[in-house]
């Protein structure tokens, strides 16, 4: 989730606009950053690693010449978080330049393709392909427009993405293009600016131009032009207004990052499911051939370990040990090995009880790898294989995108596993796959279904002395996280348990009216499931169920439901599951007027021990 920003403006120098705007869209990543822009035909490009001031301190981004240009901050996704591997990317000759936001799937045949026919890489980046595609199509056909040129390079890119690309060839224009990436225009007297978005230009326009998926835009100082990228044909399209304020942009228009976020999830499992096969195929070779897998995170990561250790036994038949990191080296801090392996999970990368653990385990010799959502955290730097989460910078403290974006990995890395070890048949491993690609859409569908019931339903369990989540299997760790995302947000003391487990010794505080969250996937759990709803029914607890569509059985028994969709599998229910509960802890948190952004004593990575 990096921002890209151009502008072409009337009477101004770029650089300037282009690193305030820049700074605007910090909040989309800030690993490095660099500016381009065009004067007199010649192209002039300033880049550094690190975020915008401390580069600006170095190179002083603004006195670069010209009054039109593109901009790039980055969060990095293939490539480490290096000068070398920042935007701009250029092709050989240094005359095209692009800014890019997205993940080119198809990235290493290219790279292979163009070095064959003699282009020379600098950069470890997906992005880099695309100046040199551009080069290629430009000495091919040296007639050809480099809108046309850049049409025509798009047609090769598998993957999303949305890039700005100048040139010296036509130092007149800048041209866009998208595809799953987001990007807008904003018109004003003084210019005109594309962005990932609208806050990147909110102080200086709120004239704004949605750009869709296969679109094309050219950006000249006469103003726009946009076109479908499949042929080319020209699409017209008028200004609107938005009302938002600045800091409501940022936010994209929802009044928390946390909603936001909860938003984008489905977005996010998109891009989860574009990781490359080298990198999945490589850690799962590692986990195969270990003697022992510890899995070892904190909070949210450690249930996203939870859950994964039922994958992993499910699909591959393959034992793990889902360890909190700050119990870890009391607990196995001995007793591991050159025969051990360890798979780190953290958004932050940084978290010191699991930097800890992994240091403990490194000295002993133990195999390292890790899933973050940070790449060139402390944890990437120590691991042997790590693996990128890709769900963009997360800003509310609350974990939400980047617990579902852990679980798709970790799924994805049990499937392979699953095919590695000959333990399930090839077409139950295609229907898991084919449903892992549905989830994206099956979590948009929830959040836009449940969302309006969970506002209906929440005042009936705000004045709650405690609420209780429940779940059996691969549930209990969905069960655990609605508890961790209720608690830190909305300070209801709460209580998960497997729900067997809760009728030998838990369930003495089951008052009338206390609430039970049942979170009941239809699997072989299930009946089970429905004698402990009436264990708790009958001791007079309120049941709010987690439930598939239509399950009419769970439907009379209990107060309330929430619904996600029919058929998920198993071992993938944990991503839609958790969903409606994320909901329900937000606007529990909103019922008291709380800040679920920032929950009192609590920080998005705990550096301390
Ligand atoms: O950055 P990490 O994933 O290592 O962070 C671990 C926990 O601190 C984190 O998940 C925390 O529990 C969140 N606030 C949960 O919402």
């Amino acid at each position: 989730m990096c921002g890209i920003f151009g502008c072409f403006l009337k009477n101004e120098n770029a650089a300037p606009v282009i690193h305030s705007s820049l700074k605007r869209l910090e909040y989309r990543g800030y690993d490095s950053v660099g500016i381009a822009t065009i004067s007199e035909g010649t192209l002039f490009i300033k880049k550094g690693q690190g975020k915008i001031d401390i580069v600006h301190k170095d190179l002083n981004l603004d006195d670069l010449p010209g009054n039109f240009g593109i901009g790039h901050t980055r969060w990095a996704t293939h490539g480490a978080p290096l000068q070398i591997n920042s935007h701009p990317h250029s092709d050989c000759t240094d005359k095209i330049t692009v800014v890019h936001n997205g993940i080119i799937e198809n990235f290493n045949d290219l790279k292979i393709e163009l070095q064959n026919l003699g282009h020379t890489f600098v950069s470890k980046t997906d992005t880099e392909v695309i100046p040199h595609l551009i080069e290629e199509i430009i000495k091919n056909k040296p007639a050809l427009s480099l809108a046309n040129a850049v049409q025509e390079a798009t047609k090769r890119l598998e993957g999303s993405y949305a890039i700005a690309v100048i040139s010296s060839y036509e130092p007149d224009k800048i041209v866009c293009a998208r595809n799953e990436s987001p990007l807008v225009l904003g018109i004003s007297n003084n210019g005109i600016y594309c962005a990932s978005d609208i806050p990147a230009f909110l102080p200086l326009t709120n004239k704004v131009v949605m750009i869709n998926d296969g679109e094309l835009v050219i950006l000249t100082t006469d103003g726009y032009q946009i076109k479908k990228l499949q042929d080319g044909s020209t699409l017209e399209r008028a200004p609107e207004r938005v009302e938002w304020s600045a800091e409501m942009a940022v936010k994209h228009g929802y009044p928390h990052f946390m909603i936001k976020e909860i938003h984008e999830q489905s977005e996010v499992l998109r891009n989860t499911m574009r990781l490359q096969d080298r990198y999945l195929d490589l850690m799962s070779t590692f986990l195969d051939r270990a003697t022992e897998i510890f899995l070892v995170a904190c909070g949210t990561s450690y249930h996203a370990c939870l859950a994964a250790s039922y994958m992993f036994s499910k699909l591959a038949f393959l034992p793990t040990y889902p360890v909190y990191a700050s119990e870890f080296i009391e607990q196995y801090g001995k007793a591991v090995n050159i025969d051990s392996t360890i798979l780190a999970v953290s958004q932050s990368g940084e978290t010191a009880d699991t930097i800890a653990a992994v240091a403990t385990a490194q000295q002993r010799a133990a195999t390292i790898l890790s899933l973050t959502n940070t790449i060139g955290s402390t944890l990437t730097r120590i691991s042997r294989v790590y693996i990128g989460t890709q769900a963009g910078p997360e800003i509310g403290v609350a974990a939400t995108k980047t617990f579902t974006s852990q679980l798709s990995v970790l799924a994805q890395l049990a499937l392979r596993l699953a095919k590695k070890r000959g333990k399930v048949s090839q077409s139950e491993i295609d229907v898991l796959d084919a449903q892992l690609e549905k989830l994206p859409d099956l979590v948009d569908t929830i959040v836009k279904t449940q969302e309006e019931k969970v506002k209906q339903i929440v005042h009936k369990y705000a004045n709650s002395k405690v609420i209780f989540f429940l779940g059996r299997g691969i549930s209990t760790a969905t069960a655990f996280e609605a508890r961790l995302k209720l608690m830190e947000i909305a300070y209801i003391p709460s209580v998960a348990f497997p729900a067997g487990e809760s009728k030998h010794g838990p369930i003495s505080l089951i008052e009338q009216g206390t609430p039970v969250v049942f979170v009941c996937q239809k699997d072989d759990t299930h009946k089970t499931v429905i004698g402990n709803i009436m264990e708790m029914k009958a001791r007079g607890a309120k049941i709010l169920a987690i439930i598939e569509e239509d399950d009419n059985e769970i439907k009379p028994l209990v107060d309330d439901y929430l619904e996600v969709p029919k058929n998920i599998p198993s071992v993938l229910s944990p991503i839609p599951y958790v969903v409606p509960l994320q909901l329900l802890a937000y606007y529990m948190a909103l019922e008291f007027n709380y800040d679920p952004d920032m929950p009192r004593n609590l920080a998005k990575s705990v550096t301390v021990k």
